[in-house]
């Protein structure tokens, strides 16, 4: 069944029908209208394996901002799907999955090493990057939006973030995709067998990389690798395996993201002609370029589902909900949510207030969006004013995941 047909179907069957884990080919194009569907109708479903699925902004709020009653823990969850690996020892040792008080001292040093001034401080080398791509993109004038521009971004800003030497980058996209990949809710062998490498492969490549960092600290105010390994002030540091993990972590939180928020921006522009003419228009505004980000953010959020697990008995949307219950939180789904967003389907970069939740919230929210801000806006108003006549040459073609939204490639002519 085509996109185009959908609404001709019964929502309320389409609601009644989803299943995360057996999804139609449809899916991935175009997720929203099956998450309007759920929204109308089952808001709160019961998938055919017990979990449940949130699509309403007003029941997901309430569940980010409880980290007790709906804990990020997932030593039960990934036991089961992963068994004794790579994986498993690497999703369940790393902050996002952690409660208090593992999680709190990890993300203490993150913050720390991430504020406002260590990103300001990044800008100048932002800009160059950007450039330096957009100079090879116009000798090229076809290229493609996600090798030649939208994924090498992230990944000169996350090495340059612990420090990882230009000539030994090459392999960390392909490992962020494949440890990114088992998250997916469908687990296939080939899925559990590449990410088990990547883990595999990156924790022994950042060994060498921690070793030598141990022999030479940096300075902790700006290095987050130094103060990772020194630890906060007072605290106890991590141990060698959790700071590995930590580290595996950070170089993938923002580069599959990232990209995809560039990507998805540059691609949704192409489809919204009077959108990008406003845009060109205000390309020098900066704070006009932040909200439109914003918009990026909640129109194609990079990251479409969360996760938590019940710790007790709650009430969610009128259910009643028994401990253990796990939930996946329909990121993608709120953000197009009419009770909180006026035309959700619309992109508006203009649009004000903009209270998406594509970076989550409460205790858990991306520790890393101020980062993820700064690189869209750049990146996006450095294209959009040197290829004001950018267009799509070919068929764009998107990363095939659920959890992740985003595309492998998309031809562009932009000369
Ligand atoms: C468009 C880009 C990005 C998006 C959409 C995004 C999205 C998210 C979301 C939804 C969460 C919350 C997960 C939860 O509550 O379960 C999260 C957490 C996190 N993100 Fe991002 N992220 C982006 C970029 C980045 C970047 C650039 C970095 C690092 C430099 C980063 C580092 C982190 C970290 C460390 C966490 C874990 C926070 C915690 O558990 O306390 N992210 N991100």
């Amino acid at each position: 069944m085509a996109i185009a047909d959908i609404d001709a179907r019964d929502t309320r069957q389409i609601a009644a029908s989803f299943d995360l884990t057996k999804l139609p080919p449809d899916f991935y194009a175009d997720p929203y209208p099956y998450y309007r569907a759920l929204r109308e109708h089952e808001p709160v479903k019961r998938m055919p394996d017990g979990s449940w699925f949130l699509t309403r902004y007003d029941d997901i709020v309430p569940v980010y901002r409880d980290f007790k009653a709906f804990s990020s823990d997932k030593k039960k969850e990934f036991g089961a799907k992963y068994g004794a690996t790579p994986l498993f020892e690497h999703h369940t040792t790393s902050l996002i999955f952690n409660d208090p008080p593992l999680h709190t001292r990890v993300r203490r040093a993150i913050v720390g090493a991430i504020s406002q001034r260590h990103i300001a401080a990044m800008e100048p080398g932002l800009v160059k990057l950007v450039d330096g791509l957009l100079a090879l993109m116009s000798e090229k004038r076809e290229v493609d939006l996600i090798d030649d521009f939208a994924a090498a971004i992230p990944i000169g800003i996350i090495g340059n973030l612990l420090g990882v030497p230009h000539d030994e980058r090459g392999p960390l996209r392909g490992w962020s995709l494949d440890i990114l990949g088992a998250l997916e809710p469908v687990l296939t062998v080939e899925r559990a067998a590449g990410g088990n490498r990547a883990v595999t492969d990156m924790l022994a490549y950042l060994k060498t990389l921690v070793d030598e960092r141990r022999a030479h600290l940096r300075d902790p105010d700006t290095d987050v690798l130094t103060r990772l390994i020194v630890g906060e002030e007072g605290g106890e540091p991590l141990t060698e395996n959790q700071l590995l993990h930590q580290c595996i972590f950070l170089l993938n939180a923002g580069h599959e993201t990232t990209t995809n928020l560039i990507g998805s921006a540059l691609h949704a522009l192409s489809k919204w002609p009077d959108q990008k003419a406003k845009l060109i228009e205000q390309s020098d505004d900066v704070e006009r370029m932040k909200t439109a980000v914003e918009e990026f953010l909640r129109y194609e959020s990079s990251v479409q589902l969360g996760n938590r697990i019940t710790t007790a008995e709650v009430e969610v949307g009128g259910f009643k909900l028994p401990p253990d219950s796990r939930i996946t939180i329909g990121i993608g789904a709120a953000n197009r949510d009419p009770a909180q967003f006026a035309e959700p389907e619309r992109l508006d970069v203009g649009r004000t207030p903009n209270r998406h939740l594509a970076f989550g919230t409460g205790a858990h929210q991306c520790a890393g969006m101020a980062l993820a801000r700064l690189e869209g806006a750049i990146a996006i108003s450095r294209f959009m004013a040197r290829f004001p006549n950018y267009a799509l040459s070919g068929e764009p073609v998107r990363g095939g995941r659920v959890r992740f939204r985003g595309f492998l490639n998309v031809p562009c002519r932009v000369g």
